[in-house]
């Protein structure tokens, strides 16, 4: 996929070099740069540090990450080649635990090399042409939720209030975005009146990632604090939340970035309908329900400095989990490509 007109794509193939592309995101919105990824370790640490983040973005560049290792793998022996296989996958897989996404991919591109009857050659280059039509999948994907999300929209009001938390826009996937993407479809219906973006403590995504998609594309956004968002909806500024998915539960239970479960909550509170975007590849049927999800805890520093200020007195004890888990009766549906479902049928929709 190649940054083409004025489109978003975190994750770019280079043909040429051989190499994938990333926009740094940790540096937005100061500064728009890249980095140039051929090694597969080097895409692990660039997903462990942020500079790919959100759940399907994830999923594509760890993709693209065991096509780098296998590209790199010498020999001619088809079990040695899936022994070395494994062993890239489990690096890959150690980066971030609750976005499935990630694991989503890296399973695809194992069973894609299990079951081939291929040459290594030819096998490196089918996982190739796997890592890009997962990426291909994913923007159609994202297209198509954005698009049944308009269903969502109150008939009762011409333009609507939409508010959103964290990014899931088109940083966070292969492109367009699932929250976002239902925000870029409905400004494109005429049917927006504005964002309101969570800043998203502590890493602000939100402040960071959410609003800059938006000025990209003229799409008017105001930033809160994530502690506004009650008084936001008390007021009837806001006439319903959508947000992203990092890890779906059979029973609907959703992870999302921390935050999340306390606006669903709120949300709930002020009869603000609460709806989540998410893809099919962000749902973990093996898990019955949200309590077995593995949520990230890090680094302690992006809670008690901002920037490189120490926010606190010397002393405290730190607690930073990156997600939480909002219980699925706060969720009136899922917004997926296949449709907008109740959270408690999602079972239905699990294929063999
Ligand atoms: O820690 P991050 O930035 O990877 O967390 C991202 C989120 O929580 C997103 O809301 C989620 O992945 C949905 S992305 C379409």
């Amino acid at each position: 996929m190649e940054n083409s007109s004025n489109q978003i794509y975190p994750v770019i193939w280079h043909k040429q070099k051989n190499c994938v592309v990333l926009i740094d995101q940790t540096r937005l919105p100061q500064e728009y740069s890249v980095v140039e990824i051929d090694r597969y370790e080097d895409m692990a640490q660039a997903i462990k540090n942020m500079i790919v983040r959100g759940a399907p973005a994830i999923g594509v560049a760890a993709a693209y990450g065991m096509y780098l290792g296998a590209k790199e793998i010498n020999t001619s022996d088809r079990a040695t080649f899936l022994q070395e296989l494994n062993i890239i996958a489990n690096v890959l897989k150690e980066t971030r635990p609750t976005a499935v996404n990630l694991f989503w991919a890296i399973s695809r591109m194992l069973k894609t090399a299990y079951e081939s009857v291929d040459s290594v050659a030819q096998l490196k280059k089918i996982l190739l042409e796997t890592a890009q039509t997962i990426q291909k999948e994913d923007l159609e994907t994202c297209q198509a939720i954005g698009d049944h999300g308009l269903s969502i929209l109150p008939s009762t009001k011409e333009k609507v209030t939409i508010l959103t938390h964290c990014n899931a826009g088109s940083l966070a996937t292969a492109g367009y975005g699932t929250a976002l993407g239902v925000i870029r479809s409905a400004w494109r219906e005429k049917r927006l009146q504005k964002v309101f973006a969570d800043e998203t403590r502590p890493r602000l995504q939100g402040a960071k990632l959410t609003v800059w998609e938006c000025i990209q594309e003229a799409i008017p956004v105001t930033l809160i604090t994530d502690s506004m968002a009650a008084h936001c909806m008390k007021q009837n500024m806001i006439d319903l939340v959508v947000v992203g998915a990092d890890r779906i539960a059979g029973n609907g239970d959703t992870a999302n970035k921390i935050g999340t479960y306390s606006l669903a909550i709120v949300a709930d509170a002020h009869n603000v309908p609460f709806y989540v975007a998410a893809p099919f590849s962000t749902v973990d049927f093996e898990l019955s329900d949200g309590g077995q999800i593995p949520i990230e805890e890090r680094d302690s520093s992006e809670i008690y400095q901002i920037g490189n200020t120490k926010i606190c007195a010397q002393g405290a004890e730190f607690y930073n989990p990156a997600f939480d888990v909002t219980p699925a009766k706060f969720i009136q549906g899922i917004i997926t490509e296949k449709g907008v479902i109740p959270p408690q049928e999602l079972t239905k929709y699990k294929t063999q």
